[in-house]
């Protein structure tokens, strides 16, 4: 006797036929694009964790943000490299810091582009940790005054969105109210509100120099090994009014993407970080995988476990990938 079965290779028996019933697809609109800014002039240096992604100078920016715009890209996401440290991270909160500099070069030249700022202390400070630091800890409180300070002075430079990325508890909360207060209501939260402590962002820290010189992130970063806590971390945001949720890394966290996607109602937006990026490279430039084949996968992947949005250094490869298609 022949037991019945189902015949699903009928739906894929044709590349017309696959476009056909497929469930998920990737379009430029769904990428953000890190941009590395550094203080100085006529400097555009790969960074050799990442090829592809480069320290620019503002000199060197309008050149890029060309590029950015002529692929479709609509957002971009800043993160400072400044030429001077110190114990609060001044650089962060200076109304002339770089990201407050590179912001307005952008917003003056560039005015639809949607300029998402990244809200951290750890690029800024000397000790590297996204907080004030006393007695070796990194204390909660006082860095939410820093932040807030931070992020106001963001808006003011012209950004369109504010990505605290810190994990201080309360960083909504107060970041919201510091923004309303100086009349930026309008100005959205993207919230990093699942951000692990993930050995992941090892080549962003060279990129954005921002290791910590002692301890490590794991009072402030989530552990790897919870499920539970990520829906008590965004749980959190959302009720502190934040706009979007991130989650990040993407890769090793899509049941985490997946879980906040089916228990949230505000975007999910998936920060496919610098080591996952640095892997597929360096395997890439072995000739050991294809590298659009693999990276067009990860982000699909991406995608399909609720991503609407990807923060992604392969967003230019994507956009230019997509459009051979
Ligand atoms: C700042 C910040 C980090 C990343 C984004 N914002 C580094 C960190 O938390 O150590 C990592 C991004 C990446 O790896 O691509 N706190």
């Amino acid at each position: 006797m022949v037991m019945p079965f189902s015949r699903h290779r009928r739906l894929r028996q044709s590349a017309n036929m696959r476009a056909l019933v497929r469930e998920n697809h990737l379009n430029v609109n769904d990428f953000i694009y890190p941009l590395f800014i550094v203080e100085g002039e006529k400097i555009k240096n790969e960074v050799s964790s990442m090829p592809g992604v480069f320290h620019l100078s503002l000199d060197f920016l309008e050149e890029e943000m060309k590029d950015i715009v002529s692929l479709g890209i609509k957002s971009v996401i800043l993160f400072g490299v400044p030429a001077e440290k110190d114990e609060c991270g001044e650089q962060a909160y200076h109304d002339h810091g770089i990201v407050q500099e590179a912001t307005r070069f952008i917003k003056e030249r560039f005015p639809d582009m949607i300029v998402v700022a990244d809200t951290c202390l750890c690029e800024y400070t000397s000790h590297g940790h996204c907080g004030v630091v006393e007695n070796g800890k990194v204390l909660n409180d006082a860095s939410l005054e820093l932040l807030v300070k931070t992020a106001v002075s963001q808006a003011k430079a012209g950004a369109d969105i504010i990505a605290p990325s810190n994990m201080m508890d309360g960083f909504v909360t107060a970041i919201r109210a510091g923004l309303d207060e100086a009349g930026f209501e309008e100005i959205p939260i993207m919230s990093y509100a699942v951000k692990y402590s993930s050995a992941f962002y090892g080549p962003f820290r060279e990129a954005a120099d921002s290791t910590p010189q002692f301890g490590d992130r794991k009072t402030y970063q989530m552990d790897p090994s919870n499920r539970l806590e990520a829906m008590r971390e965004a749980e959190s945001d959302v009720a502190e009014g934040a706009d979007f949720l991130i989650v990040k890394p993407g890769m090793p966290y899509l049941d985490i993407v997946r879980d906040v996607k089916n228990n949230f109602n505000l975007p999910v937006v998936v920060y496919n970080v610098s080591g996952e990026y640095s892997m597929v490279k360096a395997a890439a430039l072995n000739g050991w995988i294809d590298e659009k084949n693999v990276a067009l996968e990860m982000l699909i992947g991406m995608k399909r476990a609720g991503a609407d949005l990807i923060i992604t250094y392969f967003a230019k490869d994507a956009a230019r990938w997509l459009k051979e298609q």
